[in-house]
């Protein structure tokens, strides 16, 4: 039974100065973390980064090494997983054989002794949310794959958990029905007012369904913000890396305020702007990270800026060394000085301002200066 009292303003989950190690292998780094109420929050990371274990302690699976969990402002560190006031979803969906749909998604509300009525109700209710309700008298080996991860979600939901951990969920799943699960679980989370914590190594995934995510390396998180910010405003080279495809140039970095506009050289080239993802206190080795759809091409004899573009952050000129068409965009490399820099140009700009564009030829590049940022982690 879940006897412990909640306040509605505490966050959801809280995390403080939480790590684990095995042995002497560090899975995760101590870690503070604040997930809201009602959040679908991602933590999103390569496999073998520590995702697992960070979920597991705060479910109560794993004994961390330092630090605490609070579930709704409450210090939970010692209490039992069954105890907690949350539930968890498996890649491996264990439902019971011998049960029908409607038993097993009833099945922890019968241990609970919820009253009969009231629980049949309920079961009702959450096999309606998954939109599985017709299906309540089947046996689980009558159900197809995504069928019964619908189950194994309305079984989660069922008894009003205050979070849902989900580990990987839809791993089993072909990559068709992955997209729409993702956008199904999404819809179910905001109907039902659960917080989900949502576990992948799958980027894509992440950006669709999250408020929030957590980008996680080497058991450290890196940054914790909403989708957009995620891709367009990392903090860290990982980030970047990690998410979506970027241009990273290594660049010596001045010291300045985050948000302003700095000056770096880049060998061989000249001087560019960016913007600092952080305060710099003094000058340091660093990147200048760059999307390749935020980059401007154009052909080195048009004017200057005929398109509304800026030309402050830098307007560089390159050769055409690769051109590969994929439908909806082209990914143009582009050697400049040194470096390759990948530009994609969607399929309407290159029809309208680059037409029979072929390798060799000279363009200028340029991008706003906002849109090159420059990091240190
Ligand atoms: N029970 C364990 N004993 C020893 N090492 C473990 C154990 N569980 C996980 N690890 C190690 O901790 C690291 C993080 O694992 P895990 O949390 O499962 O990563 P993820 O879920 O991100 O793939 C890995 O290096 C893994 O081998
Ligand atoms: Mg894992």
């Amino acid at each position: 039974m879940n006897t412990q009292t909640t306040s509605t303003a505490a966050p959801a989950v809280r995390i403080e100065g939480l790590s684990k190690n095995f042995g002497d292998h560090l899975a995760v780094h101590p870690l503070d973390l604040e997930i809201r109420e009602n959040e679908f929050f991602s933590i999103l990371g390569p496999s073998g980064c520590g995702k697992t274990t960070l979920m597991r302690m705060i479910t109560g699976f794993e004994t961390p090494s330092s630090g605490r969990v609070l579930l709704g402002g409450v210090d939970v560190t010692r209490v039992p997983t069954r105890n907690r006031d949350l539930n968890m979803l498996f890649q491996s969906y264990a439902l019971f054989p011998h049960l029908t749909v409607f038993e097993n998604v009833a099945f922890e509300l019968r241990v609970r002794r919820v009253a009969k009525n009231e629980a049949n109700r309920r079961t009702r209710e959450a096999l309606e949310l998954v939109r599985l309700a017709h299906l309540g008298d089947r046996k689980p080996n009558q159900l197809s794959g995504g069928q019964r991860q619908r189950i194994a979600l309305a079984r989660a939901v069922v008894s009003g958990p205050k979070v849902v951990l989900l580990d990987e969920p839809l791993g089993a799943l072909d990559q068709q029905l992955r997209k729409e699960m993702q956008i199904e679980l999404k819809r179910m989370q905001r109907e039902v007012g659960i917080t989900f914590v949502y576990v992948t190594h799958d980027q894509e995934e992440a950006l669709t369904m999250s408020d929030r995510i957590a980008v996680m390396s080497e058991g450290v998180v890196q940054q914790v913000a909403g989708p957009e910010d995620i891709y367009n405003r990392p903090e860290t080279r990982f980030v970047a890396g990690f998410i979506g495809s970027c241009n990273l140039i290594d660049v010596s970095v001045p010291a300045g305020r985050a948000g302003h506009e700095v000056p770096v050289p880049i060998d061989g080239v000249g001087s560019v702007t960016g913007v600092l993802a952080e305060d710099v206190p003094s000058a340091r080795p660093g990147a200048l990270l760059l999307r390749p759809e935020r980059i401007e091409a154009r052909r080195a004899g048009a004017a200057e800026n005929a398109g509304g573009a800026e030309g402050d952050g830098a307007a560089l000129a390159g050769t055409v060394e690769t051109l590969t068409f994929l439908g909806e965009e082209w990914h143009v490399h582009l050697r400049i000085g040194e470096r390759l820099v990948k530009v994609s140009v969607s399929s309407l700009v290159k029809e309208r301002d680059l037409p029979g564009l072929a390798i060799g030829e000279a363009l200028r590049v340029s991008w706003r200066p906002q849109d090159a940022r420059i990091v240190v982690r």
